[in-house]
C-alpha cells in the first residue's frame, strides 16, 4: 500500500493518540525508571504529548526534541514554554546533534515510522553518551495491539487496504530485542505494555478512532454504504449497542538498552 501516514495537527493527534500515548508512556517511564536533572533527547516527539510527561515526571536539565512535522513541533513548541525545553524539525536518521550529547533518547511510537530503524538506532547511540541508555516503544502492528485494530480488523474482513507505518516488521517484541542487541547496546530488555481507555459510547469511539491519518483517509474515501458496512461490523465485533461505553485494549512493545 504505497498511501503514507501524515502527522499534521496537533490538536486532533491530541484526542485520537495523544491520551493513548501518555496511557502507554506512564508504564513506560516507570519501567525506565531514569534519573532526575539528566539530559534528554525525544526523536519523533509529534505534538510533545511525550516530551511534557519526561518534562513533568523527570526533572530534565534539558529536553530536545524533534519532529519532521513543522505543524506537530509548531503545537509542541507552544505546550512546554522552557529554557530547559527546545523543540525542532528534525529527522530520526540524521540527527542535528554532535555526538555523546544526552543521557537519554526515547522514541515513543515513532521507530515503526523510520525508513530504515537500525538507521535510527545507531543515530540515538551517536549521540548518546557512554553508559545512557536507548529506549522506544511501539504499538504492536501485527500482534493486534494498535488501537484502531477493532476497525482494521473489519477492513481487512472486507479486503479493503489501509497503510501501515512503513517499518511495521520492527514492531514485534523479539524484533526490537534483536534490533537493540545487534546495535551493541548492553542490559537489553523489552516488555509488553498494555492499556485500556474507554469511550462513552460507540459514537464516540468511532469518530476519534477514524481521525486517525492511517485509517481515517481510507474510512472517509469509502462509498457510504461501505462506511456504514464498516461502522456496523465494528460495533458488532465489539459487541456494544449504542448507550453502553466501550473499552479498548491495546498493546505496546518496549526497549531498552545501555550505550
Ligand atoms: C505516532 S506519532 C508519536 C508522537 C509522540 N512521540 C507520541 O508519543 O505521541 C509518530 C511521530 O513520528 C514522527 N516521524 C515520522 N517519521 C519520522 C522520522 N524519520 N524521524 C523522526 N520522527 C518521525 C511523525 O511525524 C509523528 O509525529
Amino acid at each position: 500500500m504505497e498511501q503514507e501516514i501524515k502527522f499534521q495537527d496537533g490538536e486532533s493527534y491530541e484526542q485520537w493518540m495523544g491520551v493513548w500515548s501518555q496511557l502507554v508512556g506512564d508504564q513506560f517511564l516507570d519501567w525506565l525508571s531514569p534519573e532526575t536533572a539528566k539530559t534528554w533527547i525525544d526523536i519523533g516527539c509529534g505534538n510533545g504529548t511525550f516530551t511534557e510527561q519526561i518534562y513533568n515526571q523527570h526533572d530534565p536539565s534539558e529536553i530536545q526534541a524533534i519532529d519532521p512535522s513543522p505543524e506537530q513541533i509548531d503545537f509542541a513548541s507552544r505546550r512546554i514554554v522552557s529554557k530547559r525545553a527546545s523543540f525542532q524539525v528534525g529527522d530520526a536518521m540524521d540527527l542535528e546533534f554532535e555526538a555523546d550529547r544526552f543521557d537519554y533518547a526515547t522514541m515513543a511510537l515513532v521507530l515503526f515510522f523510520v525508513p530504515t530503524p537500525e538507521v535510527g538506532v545507531s543515530e540515538m547511540i551517536r549521540v548518546v553518551k557512554p553508559g545512557g541508555v536507548i529506549s522506544a516503544y511501539v504499538w504492536d502492528v501485527f500482534g493486534g495491539g494498535l488501537p484502531m485494530e477493532a476497525i482494521s480488523a473489519q477492513l481487512r474482513n472486507l479486503d479493503i487496504p489501509h497503510p501501515l507505518a512503513p517499518s511495521a516488521e520492527v514492531s514485534g517484541i523479539h524484533t526490537l530485542e534483536s534490533t537493540w542487541l545487534e546495535a551493541g547496546l548492553k542490559e537489553v530488555e523489552v516488555k509488553q505494555i498494555s492499556v485500556n481507555r474507554t469511550f462513552e459510547n460507540f459514537e464516540q469511539f468511532w469518530d476519534i478512532t477514524t481521525s486517525s491519518p492511517s485509517i481515517g483517509p481510507v474510512v472517509s474515501k469509502l462509498p457510504a454504504d461501505v462506511g456504514h458496512q464498516v461502522k456496523t461490523m465494528t460495533q458488532d465485533a465489539l459487541g456494544v449497542d449504542d448507550s453502553q461505553t466501550v473499552t479498548i485494549h491495546a498493546f505496546a512493545n518496549a526497549v531498552k538498552g545501555i550505550v
